[in-house]
């Protein structure tokens, strides 16, 4: 059966690691001798998992996670089914389980998975557990920025304030269907709104909240919403944001476009900012305080189909306007549940903290659903990690008994900068996993967060996945998995990475390009916004009858998958997806900036997005036909001269001498 799949390249090697020892948390070069392999690169570079941790681990070895993922790839309907059977659906899903098509010559590009299922997430997350005995539990502990600041809830409480704001949102006209846009910091509110639109069938778009008025006003015209949730203001750190008057200028600029909100609902966040001192549109603007307790504590959910949208996510694209990610309610269900329990091992004595924003979508996956659908109690931290100082998260992790820490390597690295003596002061004996996201995490960083962190013994899951795959796709297992630090390892059940070269040609074995996906995973997006054609086009054409990711990958003689970066024109910073574009049009805002062109340059990530050098330019790159030919201005920026390919087709070639000139200086 192996000679029919395809993705047989990493199998190979798990059955070759399959009869590794294991020895306890004893690393790198020792049992790289014991294997009899030279320890000469990165590659052989070994983390054994303890043989406590995976005795009690979900998938314990190599040879269990093999079982499991050939079933998930010869037999996706019966996996997928099995799992999805342990969630409550009104009605199940028809005969077929999932239907795709990946191949654009094939015609257009369609996913479903159990379609024709009725079910709710939000009752899934919150009455299905309270149902099982989960009610007293504690769901959310909020820790607030200042210290000494914080809450929790149960998920009693939690479903009762979900129903009651669910309530008010019906009370007001939004239906099912209708989108909902969330600019709020992570306050318990934003999740409470997250599940409250979830629960009567209405998409919600939450908007990172530091997200400038034009990009919310862009946001807003796209999705069109019948209702704004945001606070008066929020503090993060020293600083005080306004995001009221943010939202203000937005619903502004959007009603000059035509898009009028009839409701903007703001929470009363007064540790930031008092009411008395917020600007107020009558008739527009409601206090969530004023009116959210006078609803009902409970409300009914709205059945809805398996495809039908939950949420809509705007992400960067390499051109001007983002892209509206969209996640429909069954798939993502499933996928974002089960990713959560074998990624992170989870067990429900776990305390479990994602510091990521619910702007992003490992907040929407990670913060919200993925752990509330296991039941999980989880950490929402409205601050910065540096404030009051650098040892805050540890101050956390210790207050609440933090079991899982889930983060992102720019965090690890600003960390890491400023000494383990900020670290070891305090305990951390309650962690037990650790995880990466959002950028690849160099073997240095890697090496610290696991020795100093997790005093070497918390396996590190460094996890691969986008906006739109909706969950993990390439990620340890941990338990099962020999680590190598800076490498994502291996595909998760179900999914199948492809390396391809540019011609779109699959590379077997050791090699690297750039990576694709092959086949459908339940948590996979399915469209964008208003905008099919531009998801096939981005997504499906570049190389047909591929998903492509817009990353690059290598995967070494082991079969563990290396990701290298975007090969796009996004920049990633700390994590987030910044799109070029967007850069050039903050510039380009300032009366004395003419004109700009963004292009991303090779770096170690700062802690936050600031360019590192603004050149002032006489003139751009640019095509005749006015195209700015950024592949020019990129070979500049990372000085290969000698590659900036045939420069005859600019309007002006004398501008690249120039540039270089300016470069240079
Ligand atoms: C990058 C974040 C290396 C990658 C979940 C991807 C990673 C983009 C990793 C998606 C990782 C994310 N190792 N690179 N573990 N995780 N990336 O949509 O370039 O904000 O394409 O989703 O982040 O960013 P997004």
């Amino acid at each position: 059966p192996r000679k029919n799949l395809t993705t047989s390249n990493h199998l190979r090697h798990v059955e070759s690691m399959a009869h590794l020892p294991s020895g306890a948390g004893r690393i790198t070069r020792l049992n790289a001798l014991i294997l009899g392999e030279a320890l000469a690169s990165e590659e052989d570079d070994l983390v054994f998992p303890s043989e406590d941790f995976s005795s009690q681990a979900h998938v314990s070895s190599p040879q269990k996670y093999l079982e499991m993922y050939q079933r998930s790839v010869h037999d996706p309907s019966g996996f997928w089914s099995d799992i999805a059977s342990e969630f409550y659906w009104r009605e199940k899903w028809g005969q077929q389980v999932y239907h795709e098509n990946f191949d654009v010559r094939k015609g257009k590009i369609k996913i479903e998975w159990f379609k024709g299922g009725i079910t709710n997430i939000c009752y899934n997350c919150l009455d299905r557990n309270i149902e099982s005995g989960k009610g007293d539990k504690t769901a959310i502990y909020w820790e607030g920025n200042e210290p000494g600041l914080d809450s929790s809830m149960t998920y009693n409480q939690l479903l009762a304030r979900v129903c009651q704001l669910a309530n008010y949102l019906k009370d007001v006209g939004v239906h099912k269907g209708d989108a909902v846009v969330i600019y709020l910091s992570m306050l318990m509110e934003l999740p409470i709104a997250m599940l409250a639109c979830a629960r009567i069938g209405a998409i919600h778009s939450v908007v990172f909240a530091g997200f400038s008025a034009e990009s919310l006003a862009q946001r807003i015209i796209d999705c069109r919403p019948k209702v704004v949730i945001t606070c008066n203001a929020v503090r993060r750190g020293s600083k005080i944001i306004y995001l009221k008057e943010i939202v203000d200028s937005a619903l502004l600029e959007s009603a000059q476009k035509g898009i009028v909100t009839d409701v903007c609902l703001t929470y009363e966040n007064d540790s930031a900012m008092k009411k008395e001192m917020t600007k107020w549109t009558k008739g527009r603007d409601i206090w969530w305080q004023d009116v959210i307790l006078k609803y009902p504590v409970t409300c009914d959910v709205e059945w809805v189909d398996a495809e039908d949208p939950l949420f809509l996510l705007y992400t960067s694209g390499s051109t001007g306007k983002p892209k509206g990610v969209l996640h429909t309610t069954g798939g993502y269900m499933v996928y974002t549940a089960t990713t959560f329990k074998y990624a992170f091992d989870y067990k429900p004595t776990d305390i479990y903290w994602c510091t990521a924003d619910c702007g992003w979508i490992t907040g929407h996956s990670y913060v919200t659903y993925g752990p509330l659908l296991n039941g999980a109690t989880v950490v929402v931290f409205e601050g910065a990690p540096n404030y009051p100082d650098v040892g805050r998260c540890w101050d956390i992790v210790d207050k609440y008994k933090v079991s899982i820490f889930y983060t992102a390597p720019t965090l690890v690295r600003s960390l890491m900068r400023e000494g383990d003596e900020h670290v070891s002061r305090y305990s951390r004996k309650s962690l037990r996993v650790l995880g990466s996201v959002g950028e690849p995490i160099n073997p240095s960083a890697w090496r610290w967060f696991f020795n100093v962190i997790g005093d070497a013994r918390c396996p590190i899951s460094d996890t691969w996945w986008q906006t739109e795959t909706g969950g993990f796709m390439i990620t340890p297992l941990p338990g099962a998995w020999t680590q190598k630090p800076g490498s994502a390892t291996f595909p998760f059940f179900g999914v199948q990475p492809v390396i391809v070269d540019e011609k779109g040609v699959e590379i077997e074995g050791e090699c690297s390009g750039y990576l694709c996906v092959k086949r459908s995973w339940p948590g996979a997006f399915r469209t964008l916004h208003g905008d099919h054609e531009r998801y096939e086009t981005t997504y499906f054409s570049a190389f047909p009858g591929y998903y492509f990711s817009g990353d690059g990958c290598s995967r070494d003689k082991d079969g563990y998958y290396w990701l290298t970066g975007r090969v796009d024109d996004v920049i990633n910073v700390s994590g987030h997806r910044i799109g070029t574009a967007e850069v050039e049009s903050a510039l380009v805002s300032h009366p004395q900036c003419a004109e700009a062109a963004v292009v991303g340059v090779e770096h170690e990530i700062g802690a936050f997005a600031a360019p590192d050098k603004i050149h002032w330019a006489p003139g751009l790159p640019k095509t005749r036909s006015g195209k700015i030919m950024r592949r020019i201005l990129r070979k500049i920026a990372s000085r290969q001269l000698d590659e900036l390919g045939d420069t005859s087709t600019l309007a002006d070639p004398t501008v690249v001498d120039q540039l270089i000139a300016l470069a240079d200086r």
